[in-house]
């Protein structure tokens, strides 16, 4: 579990692995999920960050972290954007599915701005489904303003899976 080779049409291979140390180039993934280094550092500390290298390229990183005994975080999940829009945050998600059913876990939550549209569309079409808002979230917590297509960003959305619900190809990894 803690590895995961696969070949991508044959030829471009791709690793998903547990980090321990956490290097610059994660770091600049890490803060494109979420621009608040305190709130990143607190989160890295008790949860486990996984990587994703696309032909030993550093493609993408996600942060797991146990809330309770049955529900598992996605704290963050970033891609390059030279990597975007081939997948690999779906495989990524479908990889924390297989985590969280392996570790015992009945829910995995995960929380977006409610201006992030590509986000919203993707954790739905995975399975997500909202669950409730936590108002003004990005306003209290974040030191400035951001805006996001075209919107000042001020509500959290978070969005649950259930496990018994999901596909049974979301846990094929
Ligand atoms: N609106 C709606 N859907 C879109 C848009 C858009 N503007 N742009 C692309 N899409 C679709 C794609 O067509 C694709 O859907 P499809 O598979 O049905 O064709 C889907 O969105 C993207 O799927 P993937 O390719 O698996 O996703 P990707 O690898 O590009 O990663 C991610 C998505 C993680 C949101 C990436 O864009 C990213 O890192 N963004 C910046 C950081 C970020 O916002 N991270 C999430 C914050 S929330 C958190 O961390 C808990």
């Amino acid at each position: 579990m803690s590895n995961d080779h696969n070949q991508i049409k044959g030829k471009k291979h791709f690793e998903i692995k547990q980090v321990e140390k956490i290097t610059d180039e994660h770091w600049k993934l890490l803060l494109l999920a979420d621009p608040s280094k305190d709130l990143v550092e607190r989160y890295l500390q008790s949860g486990k960050t996984f990587e994703f290298r696309k032909n030993t390229k550093l493609a993408a990183i996600m942060v797991l972290k146990e809330v309770s005994q049955f529900k598992l975080e996605i704290k963050n999940i970033a891609v390059d954007p030279a990597f975007e829009n081939q997948g690999i945050a779906t495989r990524l998600l479908k990889y924390a599915f297989c985590y969280a059913k392996k570790h015992q876990y009945q829910q995995v939550l995960i929380g977006t701005g409610s201006t992030s549209f590509k986000q919203l569309y993707l954790y739905q079409k995975m399975g997500f489904r909202i669950s409730h808002v936590k108002r003004d979230f990005f306003v209290k917590n974040y030191k400035y303003p951001i805006h996001e297509n075209g919107l000042l960003l001020r509500d959290m959305l978070v969005l649950v899976a259930d496990l018994t619900e999901l596909k049974n190809d979301y846990y094929k990894g």
